[in-house]
C-alpha cells in the first residue's frame, strides 16, 4: 500500500527469465520519484563537492534523471548524462528542456562509455556507478574519459548504512548473497583497492541524507514498488510466497534507523562520498 500522494509514473514488469537487464531493473517502479522523495539534494551536494565551476566539461555517469547533471548544468558547466536506462534519460532530458538547461543525454554502458580519454575535467556519480556489475571496469573507465589533473567525485550507500543494509538484505534474501558488491564503492578501503594507482589525492567523508515516509511499514512497501531492484525483489519472492518475512526485516531495518518524532518515519541514509584526482 503507497501512502497519500504516492502515485508512480510508469510500473514495467520483467518478463526476462535470466534476470533483468540493467536497464529493465531501473525501469521497473518509478526511480524518479524515488529520487526526488528519498535523495532531492544528493546530486547537488555531489556538484559542490566536486567544486563544479562554470564551462568545465562534465560528465555524470549512470546520471539516471539527473539528479547531479541539472545542478551542474545550473553552474554553467558543460554537462553529459550517460545511463543505461533510456526512460531515466527521457525524464532528465524533459526536465533539463523545461528548465532551459542544454545537457547531451547518452544512452550507454558505464562499463565500457562511448567517449576518449580524457574528454571530460569532471567526472560526476551519484549512488550510480556502484550499481555497474563489474567494479574493476567502471572505476577504469571513469579514469580513463577524465583528463590528467581533473576530478571524479563519487557518492556511494555504505554498508554499514540504512540503503547498504536494505540492499544487503534484498540480495540475501534473492541470491543468498549478504554482502553485495555493489556496496564496495561505500567502502573506504575497497574503493581504495579498486582505483589502486589509477588515481591519487583520494579524500573520503560519510553524511547522510534523511529519507521521509508516514511509517517505517509505509517506506517499505513504497520502496519495494517504485525502487526497480526492491521492487523486482518482491515481484520474484512473491512468486514463492516468500515475501512477507523479507518484507519484516525491512520494516525492522527501518525502524532501527528511524529518527523521526515518532509521527512520522525519518530514516538517516549514510553515504561515503569519494573525490579523486586523476
Ligand atoms: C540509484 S540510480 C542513480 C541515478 C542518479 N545518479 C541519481 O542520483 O538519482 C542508479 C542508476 O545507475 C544506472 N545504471 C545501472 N547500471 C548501469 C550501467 N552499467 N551503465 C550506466 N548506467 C547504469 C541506472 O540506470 C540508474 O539510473
Amino acid at each position: 500500500m503507497l501512502w497519500s500522494g504516492a502515485t508512480l509514473r510508469r510500473m514495467t514488469v520483467s518478463a526476462n527469465p535470466t534476470g533483468p537487464s540493467p536497464a529493465e531493473l531501473w525501469s521497473t517502479g518509478d526511480y524518479a520519484d524515488v529520487c526526488d522523495r528519498m535523495i532531492p539534494g544528493l546530486g547537488a551536494r555531489l556538484v559542490e563537492l566536486a567544486k563544479v565551476g562554470s564551462a568545465e566539461e562534465v560528465l555524470d555517469v549512470a546520471a539516471g534523471s539527473g539528479n547531479a547533471s541539472l545542478p551542474a548544468a545550473r553552474r554553467g558547466a558543460k554537462v553529459t548524462a550517460l545511463d543505461i536506462t533510456p526512460a531515466l534519460l527521457e525524464i532528465g532530458r524533459q526536465r533539463a528542456a523545461a528548465d532551459g538547461l542544454d545537457i547531451a543525454w547518452v544512452q550507454g554502458d558505464a562499463q565500457a562509455m562511448p567517449f576518449a580519454e580524457a574528454s571530460f575535467d569532471i567526472v560526476l556519480s551519484c549512488v550510480g556507478v556502484q550499481f555497474c556489475a563489474d567494479a574493476e571496469s567502471a572505476a577504469a573507465e571513469l579514469v580513463r574519459v577524465c583528463r590528467p589533473g581533473g576530478r571524479i567525485a563519487l557518492i556511494a550507500w555504505t554498508p554499514e548504512g540504512f540503503i547498504g543494509q536494505v540492499l544487503a538484505a534484498v540480495s540475501s534474501a534473492t541470491s543468498g548473497n549478504s554482502r553485495p558488491r555493489a556496496l564496495d564503492w561505500g567502502s573506504e578501503e575497497a574503493v581504495t583497492d579498486m582505483f589502486g594507482q589509477l588515481a591519487k589525492d583520494v579524500s573520503f567523508s560519510r553524511e547522510h541524507v534523511t529519507m521521509p515516509a508516514p511509517s517505517a511499514a509505509a517506506w517499505v512497501d513504497y520502496m519495494a514498488t517504485a525502487y526497480g531492484p526492491m521492487a523486482m525483489a518482491r515481484q520474484a519472492l512473491q512468486a514463492r510466497s516468500a515475501w512477507t518475512p523479507v518484507r519484516e526485516e525491512l520494516r525492522a531495518i527501518a525502524t532501527a534507523h528511524d529518527g523521526g518524532d515518532g509521527d512520522a518515519f525519518s530514516a538517516r541514509a549514510e553515504y561515503l562520498t569519494v573525490v579523486l584526482s586523476r
